[in-house]
């Protein structure tokens, strides 16, 4: 599906692209982003760890804390800072649902510490 939309949010997917544990990859502006069902929401940020590229989609979620597979560097989905080093931080993008509509803001969002 494409197609620009309100406010620079652009559909990526359906909800059902979501797998039994809330997880999708989607490409936004030929970017990896990792979808991650929290509760009634979804949070999503840039598929690749600032540290050194690691799947952030294939982590361990510990609350809105996803852990990189590769060397377990924590970050928070909602500001995207890493909780172990400061000034690290991996991209946010804000999400919309609209109906069974995922949308994603293609420019991102800075995240407010
Ligand atoms: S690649 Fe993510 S912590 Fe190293």
């Amino acid at each position: 599906m494409n197609g620009q939309m309100d406010g620079g949010f652009i559909p990526v997917a359906t909800l059902d692209v979501l797998d039994a544990g809330g997880r999708a990859v989607v490409q936004v502006d030929g970017v990896a982003v990792a979808l991650f069902r929290v509760g009634e929401e979804i949070l999503a940020v840039a598929d690749a760890c600032p540290h050194r590229a690691g799947p952030l989609s294939e982590g361990d979620l510990v609350g809105d804390v996803v852990h990189c597979p590769l060397h377990t560097w924590p970050f928070d989905l909602r500001s995207g800072l890493c909780t172990r080093h400061p000034g690290v931080q991996v991209r946010t993008y804000a999400v919309r649902i609209q109906g069974a509509h995922i949308l994603v803001s293609a420019s991102g969002r800075v995240p407010t510490p």
